[in-house]
């Protein structure tokens, strides 16, 4: 499996497949692989016929108070599970073949991208339409996946793809849990172990909601608890709990559509999220 570093080399190896007729999947990453990763490129490969994975920690989607430096970084093991999974070709550019001096574009997704991470992390989901924009038209693949766990990035890229009409399917793939539930995130490497054994009380929390709203309970009161629950639990902080109609994420107070609970939770200087889906 190759690493490339450039985009001319990265076009040039898909154009070459392109001319034997073969599809193309795309799985971007920041590295940090986890098995949430490695089941992303499998469910790419079992859908195309090559798939690239990218490594690249964007730091357009970090703002200057946020773990841009500590991020895991490790190209030599995440090669090898890319390897692994089933990828045939790594791209890991430089942050100035990504953004070289003069770069002043930005993509921004009004509207889906203001609400939940958008209300505390405001810089994120513009570095990540930005960044995921770019690796689109880099490579044009056929099918791209992204992860299910950071559900509102999914959301913003399917928008972004529909209004932007780039001409690729994008997949969502299921989250990968560890035991207890705890979603798997390149983040969780920062827990330490009383941590580790606090952070599976996200997932709990989002299960008790949801449970709720099935029921037909006062949803508001619902996620009031569950902070509560939380904090009484050992997380620091709760930046929110909330049910919102999975395709446009508005806020929901009843279960009327296809739903998500979505959470984000500060356990000291570690922030989880986390969110699962519900349905009427
Ligand atoms: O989900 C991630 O790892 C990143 O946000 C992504 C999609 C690779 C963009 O940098």
């Amino acid at each position: 499996m190759a690493i490339v570093r450039t985009i001319a080399d990265l076009r040039q190896r898909i154009a070459a497949w392109r001319t034997q007729g073969l599809r193309v999947g795309l799985v971007p990453t920041m590295g940090g692989l986890h098995e949430g990763h490695l089941s992303l490129v499998r469910l790419a490969s079992s859908k195309t016929d090559r798939v690239v994975a990218t490594l690249f920690v964007n730091p357009t989607q970090f703002a200057p108070n946020e773990d841009f430096e500590q991020y895991p970084r490790d190209e030599e093991a995440d090669g090898k599970l890319f390897a692994g999974a089933g990828a045939h070709l790594v791209f890991a550019p430089s942050i100035e073949e990504m953004y070289p001096e003069g770069h002043v574009t930005r993509v921004v997704v009004n509207g889906i991208s203001d609400v939940l991470e958008g209300e505390f992390r405001p810089h994120f989901l513009a570095g990540v339409a930005t960044v995921v924009s770019k690796l689109l038209i880099q490579s044009l693949p056929d099918v791209a996946v992204f992860g299910k766990k950071d559900y509102q990035q999914l959301c913003v890229i399917r928008a972004m793809v529909r209004d932007l009409d780039i001409p690729v399917e994008i997949v969502g793939g299921e989250t990968v849990r560890e035991d207890g539930g705890l979603a798997m995130s390149s983040r969780n490497l920062y827990l330490d172990e009383n941590q580790r054994a606090v952070a599976p009380a996200l997932n709990s929390a989002l299960n008790r909601i949801a449970e709720a709203a099935r029921a037909g309970a006062d949803v508001t009161a619902a996620c009031r608890e569950a902070t509560d629950g939380l904090i009484a639990a050992g997380f620091t902080k709760v930046d929110y709990l909330e049910l919102c109609n999975s395709e446009t994420l508005e806020r929901l107070e009843k279960l009327d559509c296809p739903a998500r609970v979505l959470g984000a939770a500060w356990l000291g200087k570690i922030r989880l999220i986390d969110n699962i889906g519900v349905f009427p």
